[in-house]
């Protein structure tokens, strides 16, 4: 029989302390009046100096697992997707597998900007599916605020921090990882990017002086190829799963502005009450927010069986990747 992979257990963490539209106005010129019709944005959660991504990670996936039933010794590999790791290099990964006392099992970060959760649920699929390991988490954590320019208010009311975590099984029952979507286009790659800190621009005094390890982004073209983007992965995961848009039951996009969740749900003919959104809450914690909101979703139970859920998101890159999920 051929192998499947399924969603068993998720978590997520965010950081206790929230920013509100409010503390941004004293920091940047806006109005909450701004962001929230602009974004859909209220809140942020933002970590302290002393909490990095792989703390926020270790927590997430410490739920995930005991969401699945799972005790280390059953993780046969850690997977994590991050454009903010703790380092360069170790990758965070191998720091959270330790922290959870996994078994010397193979732990690699990646990055795919914000749709980095769903490439890596993607990676998982396939390695369950060609035999090479029943038990995967996944991981998308983030400390945006670290890499925020404070002084841009175009981008720098965007941002929080938080992790979430999905364990994937070769047993069911749970979400079923069907048909899926994925590419980039590194022509645009400037709309969306780190500057310094890399072999291109290492870090010297200027640099930093110059802010260019902070976040830059041209918004306005991101947003429309994030629509388009979002819109034709959904189309062609839905595809390759042999399955029509009208049997969606749940959108879940990554959560970068409601006004693109929204074009994405309008898209797949979805009404409202069909759209998972937690922006408001959180901003946009990149590779996390996905995860974060389907763990949110399953919790509430908002998701539950029978169920077809789509996954989209898109980033840096520019990356995007659409993916389905069935609960029966
Ligand atoms: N408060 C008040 N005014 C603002 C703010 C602010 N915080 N930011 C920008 N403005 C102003 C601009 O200066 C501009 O003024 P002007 O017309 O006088 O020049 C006006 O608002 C409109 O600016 P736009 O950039 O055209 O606004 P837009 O409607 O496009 O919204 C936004 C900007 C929210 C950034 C939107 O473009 C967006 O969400 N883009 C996508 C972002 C994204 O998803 N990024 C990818 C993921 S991030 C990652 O991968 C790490």
């Amino acid at each position: 029989m051929k192998r499947q992979a399924f969603v068993v257990g998720t978590g997520h963490m965010v950081p206790e302390a929230i920013l509100t539209n409010a503390d941004l106005e004293k920091i940047v010129d806006t109005t909450d009046e701004w962001i929230t019709t602009r974004t859909g944005i209220k809140t942020r959660h933002i970590t302290d100096a002393s909490t990095a991504t792989s703390d926020l990670a270790l927590e997430a996936c410490r739920r995930a697992m005991e969401d699945a039933g799972w005790a280390p010794g059953d993780v046969q590999a850690i997977i994590m997707a991050t454009v903010t790791p703790d380092h360069a290099f170790p990758a965070t990964a191998c720091l959270v597998a330790n922290r959870l006392g996994l078994p010397h099992v193979p732990a690699w970060d990646f990055e795919a900007g914000c749709s980095g959760f769903v490439y890596g649920m993607i990676q998982a699929r396939a390695f369950i599916e060609a035999g090479l390991f029943d038990r995967i988490l996944v991981v998308g954590a983030e400390c945006l605020t670290k890499i925020t320019n404070w002084k841009d208010r175009a981008s720098c009311v965007l941002f929080g921090d938080g992790a979430g975590a999905a364990a994937v099984s070769s047993q069911g029952p749970g979400g079923l990882l069907g048909g899926f979507h994925w590419g980039s286009d590194g022509a645009i790659s400037d709309l969306l990017v780190q500057q310094a800190g890399g072999s291109r621009m290492p870090a010297t005094r200027e640099t930093v002086d110059a802010g260019l390890h902070c976040i830059a982004m041209n918004g306005s073209e991101t947003f429309k190829h994030a629509v388009r983007a979002m819109r034709d992965s959904c189309m062609l995961a839905l595809e390759m799963d042999g399955t029509p848009k009208e049997s969606v039951d749940l959108l879940i996009s990554h959560q970068a502005n409601y006004r693109i969740i929204d074009a994405t749900a309008r898209a797949l003919d979805l009404p409202p009450e069909k759209v998972f959104v937690n922006i408001d809450k959180y901003g946009n914690t990149s590779a996390a927010s996905i995860p974060i909101a389907l763990d949110e979703a399953r919790r509430s139970g908002v998701v539950k069986p029978p169920m077809t859920v789509v996954l989209a998101a898109f980033g840096a890159g520019l990356t995007w990747a659409g993916m389905i999920v069935k609960w029966s």
